[in-house]
């Protein structure tokens, strides 16, 4: 027997910015999508709009096609639209769509992990040939890092010494992400922390470098992936 969805009611974004646009992009992806496809699913409201439209288009053109969500709040979504999910232990993405929180476009870089789904975000996107990130102009900028941290997941018992770690790179601020309903930090869906860093420089082999600390499970660096910007 199928459950009640008692996510059905949370996941829609509240407010969401440049809506029009978003739509318009949300659309175009969708067009993509053709029968049997497995599509990676990214996090976000951008991603919302599309998945939207992808119902859409599936139940209008009787599409079968598998999603492998990048959160919880997706996989709920694509129970609601009764679209089918599975993980990439049983798949590999064809391809996959995801918003961004920065892009500079001169060199394919993006900031990504606001949702603090950073780690299946990049999972998703290092293993399909193509992930169209899905991006309204407010999110362009001349350098990465203007607007938005580099959230960086942590396992919680390895924090002081990552920092220190991270301080060695050239580290210039740190914040534990706290939760906005409940005492204390965010933890992931992979019961991580994440802390939202600025450094000197974002230099080319920064995401690599944060990578190769222990106790760092992923960064929200997103540096020359093979990746195609809708807007
Ligand atoms: C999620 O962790 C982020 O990487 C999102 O892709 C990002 O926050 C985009 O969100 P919007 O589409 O709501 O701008």
């Amino acid at each position: 027997m199928e459950w009640m969805n008692s996510f059905e009611n949370e996941i829609e974004p509240q407010n969401i910015s440049n809506e029009e646009q978003k739509m318009q992009i949300a659309k175009k992806v969708a067009e993509k999508v053709k029968d049997g496809d497995i599509i990676g699913f990214g996090s976000g409201s951008t991603s919302y709009l599309a998945i939207k439209e992808i119902a859409k288009k599936i139940e209008e053109e009787e599409l079968h096609i598998i999603a492998l969500p990048t959160s919880y709040e997706i996989k709920a979504l694509c129970q609601t639209l009764k679209i089918p999910t599975a993980s990439i232990l049983e798949y590999r993405p064809d391809w996959c769509f995801d918003g961004a929180d920065e892009v500079d476009k001169n060199n394919n870089w993006l900031i990504k992990g606001r949702g603090a789904a950073l780690f299946k975000e990049k999972l998703n996107m290092v293993n399909a040939g193509i992930t169209y990130i899905l991006v309204d102009d407010s999110k362009f900028v001349e350098n990465l890092g203007e607007k938005f941290p580099i959230p960086i997941e942590v396992y919680p018992e390895a924090v002081n010494s990552v920092k220190e770690a991270l301080l060695d790179l050239g580290m210039t601020e740190c914040i534990l992400r706290k939760a906005e309903k409940k005492d204390g930090p965010v933890f992931t869906e992979n019961n991580n922390v994440i802390l939202d860093t600025k450094f000197v420089e974002i230099y080319e082999t920064l995401e690599e470098d944060i990578k190769s600390i222990t106790g760092v499970i992923e960064n929200g660096l997103f540096l020359d992936y093979p990746i195609e910007v809708i807007h």
